[in-house]
């Protein structure tokens, strides 16, 4: 088998000089990426990126550890704190600390992770298992799913614990093999045997995410195990069929919900759509079943269609919420779409995948967060007058004051997974395509120093996008290589440019991937890549939203923020101040200026503009420092309260053209209170 692979792999290198991917997918049982990961820590943050990436690190991202009980205290460092019977809160944090650390060269936090490293590795129990847990009840196999993102990032970040993770890793996935071949145990619940590991099926939701990790240990380091890893994907996914949790049956016309008229289930749970936009891919990678491409563009097309914000997330709280700019998107739900879009991206090259991703890290992500990183709302409105206990409960299943600031304003899942997202989107920023090849494939700006056909590379991205239109690239290669620049869709082709070396403007031609190619020679190379961006606007229901590029706009609305000592989640008490870092806080905000109004769009222009040389302000993510706003006319109308919260927005309200005001409109991220689903002035 092996000899016949290496003459096939030969002969294609031979006849057809560029195509190693192909030569390699015939020694692999695995369907290759159309673009390959680079090491975690190879792309590294600047400018703004880094800013809001250092936020997290100092505050909550960097110092759960320090005072968080499900962190800090959970059973899988010896303690006794788990948020629910998935014990999954330490994991969750592990495999965003590990980004977090390496994206940053952060040694506090490097420590963290290898304290937990060393302890999750030091008390493996003879038989394999890791983790805390020491019975058949209580042993899931779901947290560790979270646990293998962490250590496949460590794996790859730092070579000196490559091989002991890997050992780990082999002597868990022989017995996930045994206990999967014996009835599914650790991913089905059986009654009859007590199982309380799952009570609620989630693991049993995201049979593909162990998978995603199984298939790294089997391309990077299958150590003459391949077929025990290869039946361990395939029992997760068989088991997932089995729990009746096979996205592929529920991804499918007729089926998929378009209202909020459903049962729910495992399917309508919003951060398990967003994970379980990747299944049908991870399926293929293992079956190459076509129809599973054409499966994971019709997941993603009747999700945006039918349960997405303006703000580039699901709409879910938690079970999806249809396109009601009143129902609200839990912040994993962000962090998940990014994830998944990212990964769907380097699998099928689709750019509208791309600008998902960045549609989410640019608004969704960071309106949830508080400018100082330091709290977070479970759940984000798209339109959101206040930020306080909503009584009356326009929710399908959260706390009432999940959309006010704080620690743990409900569930605390969201607290250890949402520093996660921006060292994610960074380590994808960047890929390789083939061996000739390295692609930007998620803008910002940031530098990457890498190798390409075992030459070394290093591109610097100085930019304020997507505050700004313009990317200048500086390379340094050590051989000639192709360069790919991803032009996200909303381009305007037309007046996008690209200059070589202050030559001449050239114009932009995406290939069907979106992606420009330019051949880069050896030494050193300077790139202007010019993306303009338009005022556009998206309607809905009649209502519109505003984007400049792929900014979502809302209207600026003052508050007056109070807040208070963070409370409990479970019984809604204030924490002990032990349990605490002092600077944790929960906060509320009510808005001192109107927020009622039409808007004619007409009128949309562009009101300041920072230059776009210039540093930005840190935080770049609040009412203070806005670098680009909009203005409109608009008008003030009636727009009723229902359930404590702004009413669905009036559809085309006649106005009085005399109480004309020019309201400004600035990032939906950095307005905290924001409207950014507006209705459309009528004036007559
Ligand atoms: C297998 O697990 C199911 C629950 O998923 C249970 O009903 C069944 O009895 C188990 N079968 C055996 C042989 O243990
Ligand atoms: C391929 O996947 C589709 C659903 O995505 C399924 O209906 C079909 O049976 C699968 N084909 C094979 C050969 O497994
Ligand atoms: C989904 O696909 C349909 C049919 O191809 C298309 O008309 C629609 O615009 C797509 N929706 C989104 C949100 O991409
Ligand atoms: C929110 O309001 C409800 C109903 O008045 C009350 O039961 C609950 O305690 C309040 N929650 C908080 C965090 O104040
Ligand atoms: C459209 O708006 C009307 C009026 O506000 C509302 O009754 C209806 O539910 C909305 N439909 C959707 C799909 O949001
Ligand atoms: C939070 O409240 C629960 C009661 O629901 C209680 O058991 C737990 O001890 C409290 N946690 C802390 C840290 O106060």
């Amino acid at each position: 088998m092996r000899s016949l692979s290496f003459w096939t792999s030969l002969f294609s290198v031979v006849l057809l000089p560029g195509a190693s991917i192909q030569a390699e997918s015939h020694e692999n049982d695995l369907m290759p990426f159309k673009f390959d990961s680079l090491p975690l820590g190879a792309v590294k943050p600047s400018g703004w990126l880094r800013d809001q990436i250092k936020l997290s690190a100092e505050g909550l991202g960097g110092h759960l550890f320090d005072f968080y009980r499900y962190v800090h205290r959970s059973t899988w460092l010896g303690g006794e704190y788990e948020y629910s019977e998935l014990n999954e809160a330490a994991p969750y944090w592990f495999n965003y600390i590990v980004p977090l650390a390496w994206t940053l060269d952060d040694q506090r936090l490097k420590d963290q992770a290898k304290a937990f490293l060393d302890y999750a590795l030091n008390t493996q129990a003879e038989d394999g298992w890791l983790g805390p847990e020491t019975t058949r009840q209580t042993r899931g196999i779901w947290a560790r799913s979270l646990l293998a993102f962490g250590l496949t990032q460590y794996a790859e970040a730092d070579p000196t614990e490559t091989d002991r993770i890997v050992t780990a890793l082999h002597k868990f996935v022989d017995l996930a093999h045994g206990m999967l071949k014996n009835n599914f145990t650790g991913l089905i619940q059986d009654r009859s045997q007590d199982d309380n590991f799952d009570p609620w099926g989630f693991g049993v939701s995201r049979t593909h995410e162990l998978p995603i990790s199984l298939m790294w240990l089997y391309e990077k380091h299958p150590r003459q195990n391949s077929e025990v890893i290869l039946e361990t994907i395939d029992l997760m996914f068989e088991g997932g069929r089995l729990g009746n949790r096979d996205w592929t049956t529920f991804f499918v016309e007729g089926t998929f919900p378009k209202d909020t008229n459903f049962k729910s289930s495992g399917f309508t749970h919003g951060v398990n759509l967003a994970q379980g936009l990747r299944y049908p891919s991870v399926l293929h990678r293992r079956t190459k079943n076509e129809s599973l491409i054409q499966q994971t563009h019709d997941a993603v097309n009747m999700t945006l269609q039918y349960h997405t914000s303006l703000s580039g997330t699901i709409i879910g709280d938690e079970h999806i919420g249809g396109q009601s700019p009143q129902r609200s998107s839990e912040l994993c739900m962000a962090v998940e779409s990014m994830f998944s879009y990212a990964y769907l991206y380097r699998y099928h090259g689709t750019n509208l995948f791309a600008d998902r991703a960045e549609l989410a890290a640019f608004n969704a992500l960071p309106a949830a967060m508080s400018p100082d990183w330091w709290s977070h709302q479970y759940v984000t409105q798209t339109n959101q007058p206040w930020s306080r206990n909503l009584t009356a409960d326009p929710y399908f299943n959260v706390a009432t004051y999940s959309n006010t600031f704080g620690l743990e304003p409900n569930f605390p899942c969201c607290t250890v997974n949402h520093p996660q997202a921006y060292p994610k989107y960074v380590s994808s920023a960047f890929a390789r395509r083939g061996n000739t090849g390295l692609v930007h494939v998620l803008l910002g700006p940031m530098s990457v120093e890498t190798s390409v056909n075992g030459k070394s590379v290093k591109v610097e991205v100085t930019t304020n996008y997507p505050f700004s239109d313009t990317l200048y690239y500086k390379i340094d290669a050590d051989m000639e290589f192709d360069f790919l620049i991803r032009i996200p869709e909303w381009t305007v082709r037309e007046t996008a440019f690209l200059k070589i070396d202050h030559g001449r403007k050239e114009a932009l031609r995406p290939n069907s991937e979106g992606l420009h190619r330019l051949g880069v020679k050896k030494g050193l190379a300077e790139v202007t890549v010019h993306l303009p961006m338009e005022i556009t606007t998206v309607s809905r229901n009649e209502t519109i939203g505003v984007y400049r590029g792929p900014i979502l706009y809302s209207a600026d609305i003052e508050y007056t923020e109070t807040s208070h000592k963070p409370l409990n989640w479970t019984d809604l008490q204030p924490l002990d101040d032990t349990e605490v870092d002092p600077r944790v806080k929960d906060h509320i905000l009510e808005p001192t200026s109107a927020w009622r109004y039409a808007l004619d769009p007409g009128t949309l222009r562009v009101g300041e503009l920072a230059d776009g040389d210039n540093d930005l302000p840190n935080p770049v993510f609040s009412r203070e420092n806005v670098p680009v706003s909009l203005q409109v006319d608009a008008y003030p109308i009636d727009w009723p309260i229902e359930l404590d919260t702004a009413a669905l927005p009036p559809i085309a309200p006649r106005v009085d053209k005399s109480e004309k005001v020019n309201l400004r409109l600035i990032p939906y991220a950095a307005a905290k209170l924001h409207i950014a689903q507006f209705p459309v002035a009528r004036f007559n």
